[in-house]
Parts: structure tokens; sequence; C-alpha cells
């Protein structure tokens, strides 16, 4: 019988691709990658790479920015259908329209989008970045796309902005509410709850740290207490325990679940490979408009 993750990195090594994995991927998928990562570490992985192909385990956004910043390559998304209904919510024409109704405002779009709504818009920013992205921008007015929640987040950390929020969300992060907080800490009366800034203002409030998938995963690693409830994805969950065995992670409530970012399977990764499939295909147009706004969020500092 054949080994499929053998399989899998022997075609790695013969076609010299390289594979990279978002942190909410089945951990066999985490194994195999040479990088996982968060949207900003996949976004410069992908920037540096010297590989022939990319094949993005995680959601077409992520594989359409690895396109977007390495043009002449073969990107691959193993699932056609993995996508992130956060993305889905907000078109170029929306973007469009929100600049001729602010026309003095910049537009912060989050890498959460397709590469169309990033062609319309100034720069990218990812939740790691989103904060340093708008203090370093110097328009007073910013619109900022698709998340709401995010948004709201940075409205409150950059007071000297006026941010014009879109209406998008997070169908995961946006699910967990004030009550899923108050039963955790009933439970647990003293254990740190790290959360997500696509998670709903409210819940922020009652979070003792709020940060993107890595920033949670540095602080539960690196902080000297054993317990801590993480209000993310569950992959982080699973990442966290085969990295620090010996602490106890919970996750903040069982709807933290994302099942496009769970569709990617070893066998799709394979086929992925030997089939040379899902090719990401984007415009001219959409390519040269989109590199801009996501190499302006790199060279931010
Ligand atoms: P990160 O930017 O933290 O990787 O988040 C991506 C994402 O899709 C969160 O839901
Ligand atoms: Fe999109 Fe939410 Fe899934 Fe992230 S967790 S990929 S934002 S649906």
């Amino acid at each position: 019988m054949i080994n499929v993750k053998e399989r899998i990195l022997e075609l790695k090594k013969s076609k010299n691709a390289l594979i990279l994995a978002h942190y909410y991927q089945n951990m066999d998928i985490q194994e195999i990658a040479d990088v996982v990562g968060d949207s900003f570490e996949l976004a410069t992985k992908a920037k540096a790479t010297d590989a022939d192909i990319i094949v993005l385990c995680g959601v077409r956004f992520m594989a359409e920015s690895a396109k977007i910043l390495n043009p002449d390559k073969k990107v691959l998304l193993p699932v056609l259908s993995a996508g992130c209904p956060m993305a889905d919510m907000i078109t170029a024409d929306d973007v469009r329209k929100l600049r001729t109704s602010y026309p003095d405002a910049a537009v912060v779009c989050y890498i959460n989008s397709s590469a169309a709504v990033k062609a319309e818009s100034d720069i990218c920013c990812t939740s790691s970045s989103a904060e340093r992205i708008v203090r370093s921008l110097p328009q007073k007015r910013i619109i900022f796309i698709p998340d709401q929640n995010l948004g709201a987040y940075v409205a409150s950390k950059v007071p000297e902005k006026e941010l014009i929020l879109f209406n998008g969300y997070c169908p995961i992060h946006h699910k967990v509410s004030i009550s899923d907080v108050n039963k955790v800490k009933a439970f647990y009366p003293n254990m740190p709850i790290l959360v997500h800034p696509e998670c709903r203002p409210e819940v922020l409030e009652m979070a003792d740290m709020v940060g993107s998938t890595s920033q949670i995963i540095d602080y539960a690693l690196n902080g000297t207490g054993k317990d801590y409830i993480i209000g993310t994805e569950v992959g982080v969950v699973s990442r966290l325990r085969q990295l620090a065995p010996y602490k106890n992670f919970y996750l903040l409530s069982q709807g933290l679940f994302c099942p496009n970012m769970k569709k990617t399977a070893l066998a799709d990764v394979l086929f992925s490979l030997e089939q040379e499939r899902y090719v990401i295909e984007l415009t001219p147009a959409e390519i040269a408009g989109a590199e801009l706004s996501l190499l302006r969020m790199i060279d931010v500092k």
C-alpha cells in the first residue's frame, strides 16, 4: 500500500514544491508542510521562496495572495471549494462605491478578501498588522474592509483615526457570545482567555489578550501560566497541544471550527501535487493592483 505522506514528500522534492499550511489546517497537513503560519507569515514566506510550485493548504484568498506575490509561479489550492465566507462578503464594486462616498479616505483591506477587492484597495493588512498599518497611513479617515470586528478593534486602538467599517464578519469567530465566555469563566475562573480580533467587541472586552493566530500561539507558549482558554479556531488548540504537551489548552466555544479550513485532506494534497491542480489564475490587472496593496503591507514595519 502506498504511504500518502511519503509520496507527498517525494513529489514535493522532485517538483521543487513548497507546501504552506495555515494553523487552522488539520494536524496531518501541518505535519507535512514546509511552513505552518498565520496569514501574514504565509504571505511573506510565499514572497521569499525560490520553489517552482507553491501548494497552499488553506483557503482561496491565501492561495491568491501567494499567486499575487509570485505571478510567474504555479500556485495550487488542493481543494477548489475551500473559500472564506468573510472574503466573499465584499466585492470590488462595493469598494468603488465606498470610495465615491468617502473620497478623502484610504482603503485598508484585510487579507481575507479576493484579489479583485485587494486591487481596489490602497493597502492590505492581516490581524497581526492591522493596527500598525492603520497608524502608518497619513489619512485621518480610513475605510476598513471587510471585517467589522477587526475594524472596531483597530478603531479602539487608534482613536486618532476615523474608521469607516464595512459589515463583513467571520461566521466562525462572530458566533462566539458573551454567554460562551461567561460559561468558561464559571468553569475555569482564573484562566486567561486569549481571543482573535475577528470575535465581537463585547467578547474582546472580556478577554485577557487579543491577538492574531501567531500572537495567540506565542503568548500561550511563552507565558508562565500552565492553562489557557483559546478563543480562535480549534486548529490552534491542536497545534498548541502538540508544541506544549505539558500545558493545558481549552477551546472557548465548540463552534470555533472552520469547515472550509478543514476541507483539505492528505489525499487532496497528494492529488494536487500529482496532477498540479487546482491552479490559481488571476488577470494581469488583478495581480498588478493587488500586488501593490500586499507589498505595501509587507513593507510597513
Ligand atoms: P490570521 O491572520 O490570524 O492567520 O487569521 C486568518 C483567519 O482566517 C482568521 O479567521
Ligand atoms: Fe474565513 Fe473565518 Fe474560516 Fe478564517 S475562520 S478562513 S475568516 S471563515
